[in-house]
């Protein structure tokens, strides 16, 4: 394994930011000191991290951020995290959205990689691996938002999705609700798959429960609208009696289009849960039950780990993180 600073700096008897000063700034360190350091490190073999020096070095005070859906309250929120965190050390956050396209993606991690950002933050459009694997083998740390890719060595911040689903769907089945609809996006989308797969689990644990699958183009407030249109327009016995949708926009479509455009009841009729918590989601005309994530603090964690993976790659810390979704109750699921 290659030598870390703190490998040389436990060979030559001083601390990380002495070696990282004798790097960066060796006119302030004592001529003995730089001597012993140096020394360590031809010892060693230590290679310094080109990106920590950038960062130390202040040549590219950015970091690259794309997100999937920069219309989504749930991503302006994880932006708004890793921006506090990123202020913290006087970085710039520079932001793309992929619009869930892999050619749009590829475009700003060569945008990226062209302004020597410092690492780049990224939630994966569906199957676009190989963008990522080139900019990890530029040397520019990666760090996984809202997603984790099984097996790879990418650090990542992300929430146990399959939990999600379970929590959502399990809360309307305790409500007495049988015949749930699972209102997603392309199966293609991971989170949307994994919630899925945990509102399965729950509804096998419930003797006569159903699940049914609604897949929209997109997770839009305007394909939850529709979604919710061609529920109204079944005969009221081939309804479902509760929706759980993917995200928090869809299920602020479909209360519109069960209600306001259906006459629908809303949990009456259907009782409806989403996912995210965005802060709107209290603020619709029947307040959203929802299950949280901690958006603000995922962005805000995943700066924290590209700064660590920059200062110490070989350092101890957890390099997946992985957040508890947590339910909450509102009036649209009969709280
Ligand atoms: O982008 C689709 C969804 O995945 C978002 O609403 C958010 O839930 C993310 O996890």
């Amino acid at each position: 394994m290659a030598a870390s600073v703190r490998d040389v700096a436990v060979a030559a008897g001083v601390s990380v930011g002495t070696v990282s000063n004798v790097i960066n700034r060796p006119e302030k360190v004592a001529p003995a000191t730089v001597e012993r350091v140096m020394a360590a490190i031809n010892e060693l073999g230590f290679v310094r991290n080109d990106a920590a020096r950038q960062l130390r070095a202040g040549s590219s005070r950015s970091i690259g951020m794309i997100v999937l859906d920069a219309g989504n309250p749930f991503f302006a929120a994880v932006a708004r995290g890793a921006e506090a965190r990123a202020d913290q050390d006087h970085l710039s956050v520079l932001l793309g959205n992929s619009d869930e396209d892999a050619g749009r993606e590829s475009a700003y991690l060569d945008l990226f990689r062209e302004q020597r950002v410092n690492g780049v933050l990224i939630t994966p459009a569906s199957g676009a691996t190989e963008n990522i694997s080139r900019l990890h083998d530029a040397g520019i740390p990666v760090i996984l938002v809202d997603h984790e890719i099984a097996g790879s060595a990418f650090c990542s911040v992300s929430v146990d999705d399959v939990e999600g689903g379970h929590l959502a769907a399990e809360h309307l089945l305790e409500q007495g609700r049988r015949r749930l609809a699972f209102v997603g996006g392309p199966s293609s989308i991971a989170q949307v798959a994994h919630r899925l797969e945990g509102a399965r689990r729950a509804v096998a644990e419930v003797p006569g429960a159903t699940l049914e699958v609604i897949e929209m183009p997109a997770l839009t407030v305007l394909n939850g609208r529709a979604a919710g249109e061609g529920i109204v327009a079944r005969p009221p016995e081939l309804r479902p009696d509760a929706v759980f949708a993917a995200n928090d926009l869809l299920a602020v479509g479909l209360v519109q289009g069960l209600t306001i455009l259906g006459g629908l009841r809303v949990p009456e009729d259907i009782a409806l849960i989403g996912y995210d918590d965005i802060d709107f989601a209290s603020a619709t005309v029947v307040p959203l039950s929802s299950v949280r994530q901690p958006a603000e603090e995922i962005g805000h964690t995943a700066v924290e780990l590209l700064l660590k993976t920059i200062a110490d790659p070989e350092g101890d810390y957890e390099r997946r993180v992985r957040f508890r979704p947590q339910l909450v109750v509102r009036e649209s699921s009969g709280g």
